[in-house]
């Protein structure tokens, strides 16, 4: 409690304190004890496969949906869903159905600026400054609805970021974007975390993206969490892939599918200098592997750990791991 200052320091740093989330839509266990700490001012990626619950996470911690039960629910040091006025204008959420498709894109921000407490001038200030920001203030006094898709994203950005707000929920925030658009989002998304301290709450499948722009991530499979950490912890804490690098002698013909038929081997894959990288089940097969090369006209240039991707641990985790490893049986 505050009267805890130790206590009030970590509630204080924190953006989003939650322990023990449940939620259940009839029969249906769409989250089962979900713990989450998310510190201010941190890019924070929720990944996880369709019906993992992201969605369902993120409108609970945005007070439209209630838990089935939980032992915590802090959003900036306010206690939800009790104090859910105090929290509502500290948050910002980008949700499609936020805009006005026939007033202008100006109008659009003034109005939720407005709704934000903020009197017409600091609205329009705030809103123009948002415009230019993600380049449209030339098509400011252009209807909302017509907009192609990723300038439609980034209004809706824009409109969730009207009202300062300390803390911002993005589901899903570049579906249906190209890649230039989705890069160009999550540019402005860290310039705004950097620059403004602002929390950003994502919940998206998209690996590559979230990769590059999130400080902290959590893979949410089946409504629990299975790992979380920095986008490296995480990807680290995955099986690394231990590597044996080998050259064939350059008269023998050792044909890639003896190398890759070793006891232990799970791929290999031919470099440009014509070495051959052989890729290890793990660690323990290391030993194994050395010994066969030795019995072939092939030299042993080295064994390393190369530590997985993102996308390689995600996918470990979601127990998608044959397309991680190429479908080896
Ligand atoms: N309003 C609802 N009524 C019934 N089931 C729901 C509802 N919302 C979500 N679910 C179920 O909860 C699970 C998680 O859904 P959701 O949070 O939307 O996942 P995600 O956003 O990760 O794709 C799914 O099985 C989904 O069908
Ligand atoms: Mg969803």
């Amino acid at each position: 409690m505050s009267s805890d200052p130790v206590r009030a320091d970590i509630g204080d740093s924190l953006a989003i304190e939650v322990k023990g989330l449940t939620r259940s839509f009839g029969a249906v266990s769409a989250l089962d004890g979900v713990d989450l700490e998310i510190a201010r001012g941190t890019v924070f990626g929720l990944l996880g496969p369709n019906g993992a619950g992201k969605t369902t996470t993120v409108r609970i911690l945005n007070g439209v949906l209630e838990a089935t039960a939980v032992e915590c629910l802090r959003v900036l040091g306010h206690d939800l869903p009790r104090d859910a006025a105090a929290v509502r204008p500290l948050v910002g959420v980008q949700t499609d159905t936020s805009l006005y498709d026939r007033m202008s894109a100006l109008d659009n921000l003034v109005l939720f600026g407005r709704l934000y407490g903020a009197t017409r001038g600091a609205a329009r200030g705030k809103a123009e400054a948002l415009l230019a920001m993600f380049g449209l203030t030339d098509r400011a006094g252009d209807r909302a609805g017509t907009f192609s898709k990723g300038m439609r994203q980034k209004l809706l950005l824009a409109r969730a970021l009207v009202g300062d707000p300390e803390l911002v929920y993005l589901d899903e925030p570049t579906a249906g974007l190209d890649p230039e658009a989705s890069h160009e989002l999550m540019v402005h998304i860290r310039t705004m975390s950097e620059r403004d301290h602002t929390t950003f709450f994502i919940a998206s499948h998209r690996l590559d993206e979230m990769e590059e722009v999130c400080s902290q991530v959590a893979v949410l499979v089946d409504g629990r969490i299975r790992e979380c950490g920095s986008p490296a912890e995480v990807a680290r804490r995955a099986v690394p892939r231990v590597l044996v690098r080998v050259a064939p002698a350059p008269d023998a013909m050792v044909r890639p599918e003896v190398l890759r038929g070793l006891p232990g081997v799970v791929d290999t894959s031919v470099q440009q200098d014509g070495s051959v990288l052989l890729e290890a089940a793990g660690s323990s097969d290391v030993p194994r592997i050395v010994k066969a090369v030795a019995a072939l006209p092939v030299d042993l240039l080295g064994v390393g750990e190369e530590p997985p991707t993102l996308a390689e641990a995600y996918l470990t985790l979601v127990g998608a791991t044959d397309m991680v490893r190429g479908g080896g049986s």
